[in-house]
């Protein structure tokens, strides 16, 4: 059986086909063709909360806050956006992608991240914090 696609995308199978031409996919001969979506990669993501640890399955089109909400963890939130600093926490392993918050570069490389905007980029480990820990830094790092 032969594959078409990309990481993350639609891919294309058909059985004893060929895929030839300038146009792999226009040109493909389709009999016996069915779609099939792979879907985001998922992630596990051990996040510490009021000490407990659970484990999230998270896309990689997800936040770890709205997994979190979803499996019944209560995180503190509110505005969603990675403005209002309520969902502070420490990554401890992994990688998230956060650039749609405010967090200066300083506090991110230092391993901080806003929940509500933390999109894993591979398994990671992470614990909430106190809010006022991410804000007395974020504000030292902002005024120099
Ligand atoms: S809920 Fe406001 S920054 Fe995350």
């Amino acid at each position: 059986m032969a594959t078409l696609g990309v990481a993350g995308m639609c891919l294309v199978r058909a059985r004893g086909e060929r895929f030839g031409g300038n146009s792999a996919l226009g040109r493909a001969r389709m009999r016996g063709a069915r779609l099939q979506c792979a879907g985001p990669r998922v992630f596990e993501v051990e996040m510490e909360h009021e000490g407990k640890i659970h484990t999230l399955r998270v896309p990689e089109d997800e936040t770890i806050l709205s997994k979190a909400l979803e499996e019944g963890v209560e995180v503190p939130h509110d505005c969603k956006l990675g403005v209002c600093m309520t969902c502070p926490a420490k990554l401890e392993r992994g990688r998230v992608n956060q650039s749609e918050g405010m967090l200066s570069d300083d506090v991110v490389d230092k391993g901080y991240a806003l929940l509500c905007v933390a999109y894993p980029l591979e398994d990671c480990r992470i614990r909430t914090i106190p809010e006022d820990e991410l804000v007395s830094l974020q504000l030292v790092t902002s005024s120099d």
